[in-house]
């Protein structure tokens, strides 16, 4: 196959999470070359704000991911919309627990049903209807590099990463045969606006200083890689890990 020339239009694609921050510049990239876009999120103000702003071809389909039943009429709504579907962006995660020793049951199962689960079965729901509409899609999961290191005060959260990893890799082989390709972005330090609502200055600051660029990611660095992911320019990778840090992890 020749060299192509990037354009998505007449695509669709779900992106979890896609009220803010990663999600959010996913869905504004999507938008600007051209393909329909689903904002699947709770956040009803922010999710409608974001579909609005973004462009004509842009709903916000309210999603609870920790109900498997709101992640199949997810689907089923978008089809509905646009009439297929060709990808999906899992970005959405929480964070809950606190210190192992002291993370609940309830924290822990939260973080997994939204983290890990809602992935799990999101993927599943998109990739029947890939399979039944007889064409070919992407899948991108996004990772942390909480999933390849240690971070203090994180197990939950690491652990539905980890999770998220192996499903990856899991989810590239077993779709391989229905042209489905599936991916991993991990991202590095990310200014979102979650992040900017947490971290004082200073907390930023002291985090930027242990980095190779000395700044935090922006969304749409993180953006840019989900949606190369999601288009025909990635259709030699499925199973791949593309790591969107600014070299954090590099082995030294
Ligand atoms: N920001 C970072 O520094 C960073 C670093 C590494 C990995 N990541 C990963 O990148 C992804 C995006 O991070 P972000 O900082 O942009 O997140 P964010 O907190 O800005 O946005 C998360 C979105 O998910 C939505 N959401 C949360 N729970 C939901 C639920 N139950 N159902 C539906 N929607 C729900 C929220 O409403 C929000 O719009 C996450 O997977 C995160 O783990 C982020």
């Amino acid at each position: 196959m020749p060299f192509q020339e990037e354009t998505l239009e007449n695509k669709t694609y779900i992106v979890t999470g896609g009220a803010s921050g990663i999600g959010r510049a996913t869905a504004v990239l999507l938008s600007a070359r051209g393909a329909n876009v689903v904002v699947a999120d709770a956040d009803v103000d922010a999710g409608t704000a974001a579909a609005e702003s973004i462009g004509p071809h842009v709903a916000f389909v309210e999603t609870a991911l920790e109900s498997v039943d709101s992640l199949t009429a997810l689907v089923s709504r978008t089809v509905e919309l646009f009439g297929s579907v060709d990808g999906l962006a899992n970005v959405a995660a929480v964070h809950r627990g606190g210190s192992f020793l002291d993370t609940t049951v309830s924290d822990w199962d939260t973080v997994e049903q939204i983290n890990h689960r809602a992935v799990f079965f999101l993927s599943q729901a998109v990739a029947k209807a890939i399979i039944e509409q007889g064409s070919q899609g992407a899948i991108v999961n996004v990772a942390s590099g909480a999933a390849f290191r240690p971070v203090p005060d994180q197990s939950a959260y690491s652990g539905s990463k980890g999770g998220v990893v192996a499903l990856t890799r899991s989810l590239a082989g077993e779709l391989a045969p229905h042209g489905i390709r599936v991916n991993l972005v991990s991202p590095g330090h990310t200014a979102t606006e979650s992040v900017l609502e947490t971290l004082t200055d200073e907390q930023l600051g002291a985090v930027a200083d242990k980095l190779l660029w000395k700044r935090w990611l922006t969304p749409e660095e993180v953006a840019e890689s989900i949606v190369f992911l999601l288009s025909d320019l990635s259709r030699g990778m499925t199973g791949a890990t593309v790591m969107v840090n600014q070299g954090d992890l590099m082995p030294h």
